[in-house]
This record gives C-alpha cells, sequence and structure tokens, in this order.
C-alpha cells in the first residue's frame, strides 16, 4: 500500500552566535514533534553565516556544535533530514540561477539587509545582499509546502514566494510555493535586561540572555538579576510589566503551565522567589540536553555517520528540483 505522502517541512538556522533558550522555546524544541505530519528537513544555514566575517577554526567547531546541538535537542536524524548546506552543492547552484531572476528593487527593499549593512558598515558585501536568494534556494530545492520562521524572516519568506511564482510563470510549475508554518508556535522569549526587546543570541550584554550552555549557577544568576519592575507582584501584563511577564512566558513554556496558573502559584510570593524558580526550571530543562550534547559532540563516530547519511539524503532530494530547473531554463545536459 502505497504511503501517504506527507508535506514538506522546511527550515534552518544559521551557524553564527550560540543558542538561547529564546531559539530553544521558541523553534528548536517544537521541531521536535512535526515530523508526525511533515516530512521534515532542517538545515545547519552555514552559508549565510558567511555574510559576517568568520574565524575559521571557531566557525569550523560551532557549525558541528549546532548540528550536534539539534540532535541532543531531540530531532532525530533518522527521522528528520538535518545536514549543513554547504555540504550539498545543490544550493549555491540554484541561487545563482535564482538571482538571474530576482531583481534587485526587490533586494532593496528588505529590511534585514538594511539593518545588517548599517551594523556591518565596513562589510557591505554582494552576499549579504543576495541573502534571501540564497534562502530561497533553501526552501524551494526542497519543495516546501510550510516553513517555520520567526516574524524577522517572514519578508524573506515573502521574497521566497515571489521568485517561485515568477519562475512557475514563466516555466511552468517548477516549485511548490511556500507558505509560513501557522501550526503551534513556541514561546517569544525577550531579554531579560530590556524585555522590550527580543532575546539575541549576538546581544552584547551576556546577561541579557541565556544559552543553551550556560551551566545551571550561571542561568539562575541571571534570572536573578533580570530586570523587573517595582512593584512585587508576579502579574502577567506585558504594556505594564514587561520583565515579569517575559519571565512568566519563559516559567510557563518551560513547564508547561498556563500562565493563569502560575500567577496563582506565586500570588503573595515575592519576585526573589519566582525568579529562583524560573532559574531552577530552565537549568533542570536544560542539563539533560547539555549533558546529551557532551556525550554526542564526543562519539566522532557516530556524528560523522549521520552527517554523511542526511548530506546525501538531502542532496538526492534537492538535486531532483535543480536538475528540472537547469532543463527548464535551458542547460545543456551533463553527459556522464
Ligand atoms: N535566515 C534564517 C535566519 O537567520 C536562516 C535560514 C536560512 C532559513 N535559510 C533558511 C530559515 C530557510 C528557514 C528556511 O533565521
Amino acid at each position: 500500500m502505497a504511503e501517504e505522502k506527507k508535506k514538506i517541512l522546511y527550515s534552518g538556522m544559521q551557524a553564527t552566535g550560540d543558542l538561547t533558550i529564546g531559539n530553544y522555546l521558541g523553534a528548536l524544541r517544537n521541531w521536535m514533534t512535526l515530523n508526525e505530519e511533515y516530512e521534515c528537513f532542517f538545515g545547519v544555514m552555514d552559508l549565510h553565516s558567511l555574510t559576517v566575517r568568520q574565524n575559521p577554526a571557531e566557525f569550523r567547531q560551532r557549525a558541528r556544535n549546532l548540528f550536534a546541538l539539534y540532535v541532543a535537542a531531540g530531532l532525530d536524524p533518522e527521522k528528520n533530514c538535518i545536514y549543513f548546506q554547504s555540504h550539498v552543492s545543490t544550493h549555491a547552484q540554484l541561487s545563482w540561477i535564482l538571482s538571474c531572476y530576482t531583481y534587485m528593487g526587490e533586494l532593496n527593499r528588505m529590511t534585514q539587509f538594511k539593518d545588517k549593512s548599517s551594523k556591518h558598515a565596513d562589510n557591505i558585501n554582494a552576499g549579504l545582499y543576495t541573502y534571501p536568494v540564497l534562502m530561497a534556494s533553501d526552501i524551494l530545492l526542497f519543495q516546501a509546502d510550510v516553513v517555520p520562521v520567526g516574524k524577522d524572516q517572514l519578508q524573506h519568506l515573502e521574497i521566497t514566494r515571489d521568485i517561485a511564482q515568477r519562475f512557475n510563470g514563466i516555466y511552468g510549475d517548477v516549485f511548490t510555493i511556500p507558505e509560513p508554518y501557522t501550526g503551534k508556535i513556541g514561546a517569544r522569549v525577550m531579554s531579560l535586561q530590556d524585555p522590550t526587546k527580543k532575546m539575541s543570541k549576538s546581544d552584547e550584554n551576556t546577561n541579557a540572555s541565556v544559552y543553551l550552555m550556560d551551566d545551571a549557577d550561571t542561568i539562575r544568576r541571571k534570572f536573578k538579576r533580570a530586570v523587573t519592575d517595582s512593584d512585587a507582584e508576579v502579574r502577567y501584563d506585558v504594556v505594564n510589566k514587561p520583565g515579569v511577564s517575559n519571565l512568566i512566558d519563559i516559567y510557563s513554556a518551560t513547564c508547561g503551565k498556563d500562565i493563569k496558573d502560575v500567577e496563582k502559584e506565586f500570588e503573595g510570593r515575592g519576585y526573589g522567589d519566582f525568579k529562583m524558580a524560573v532559574g531552577d526550571a530552565v537549568a533542570n530543562m536544560l542539563t539533560p540536553m547539555q549533558e546529551r550534547y557532551e556525550e554526542i559532540r564526543k562519539d566522532k563516530e557516530y556524528l560523522d555517520r549521520v552527517i554523511r547519511a542526511n548530506d546525501e539524503k538531502a542532496f538526492y532530494f534537492s538535486n531532483k528540483t535543480l536538475r528540472k530547473v537547469k532543463k527548464k531554463v535551458g542547460l545543456t545536459e551533463e553527459i556522464r
């Protein structure tokens, strides 16, 4: 009996900076459950990371660390295709082709390009500019139906759809038009030092972010120092009490408790108690993952084996699309 075909889901993270609990609670943790419903592909987006200057030795470690972290967080590499973007040559190839179907006017409008160019004024390279074309290629190569991304990436998904529609308009149905994933999404975690800003892996103030590899003491200390307000009531009110509300969100996501129940649990108790409880809960959530991570990261043979198998799978799958594209645009066939 033919198995019913699952829809395809594609996502990935850049191998830049250490992941925070924002990345975990907002994305990674929720990815694990998706493979029941979707055929899932998750990339370590290392080519995208090159748009910002990297220290090669560090970068190499970081990319492998991110892969190991995907696995440690619970993504099963047998059930999901997890792979390195740079190991699968189809990405760069499709990206070139699609750059010839993308207008400068469209790229000029990308807010992330504008942001990043003002942040890296000394290195406004062409890769930073064509970044969305590479991202479109990632998604379109796999014929993704849905893409879970944060708000900051929605504009890139929009341009992906535009490019795909334009291409299909000329050559027929080559690409699936991807939609943003609208299923249950994770918590939005804000900075512990400025709760009106998203927690970021590139925040200069290391007290603002809790990293997945922070040890339990560091985690507790960061929550203890988290910015709150001057009254002492644990009550959810994003406008007037953004700091406490962020902590409630984190606690609720970590323990799977409702916000109302959290408020009740800490009624009449001060911030000190509450912060301690959040710190403990987060530390308890991360410690087992950190232990798994250390084991996986040490097991070179295992890692190499799953990397090879998944890279191959990603190539095989994506190359079907690339071959079709090359044929459609009129590139001559390779003779083997
Ligand atoms: N640009 C994304 C980010 O920084 C990472 C990314 C690259 C991505 N290619 C992708 C995400 C394809 C989803 C799908 O978050």
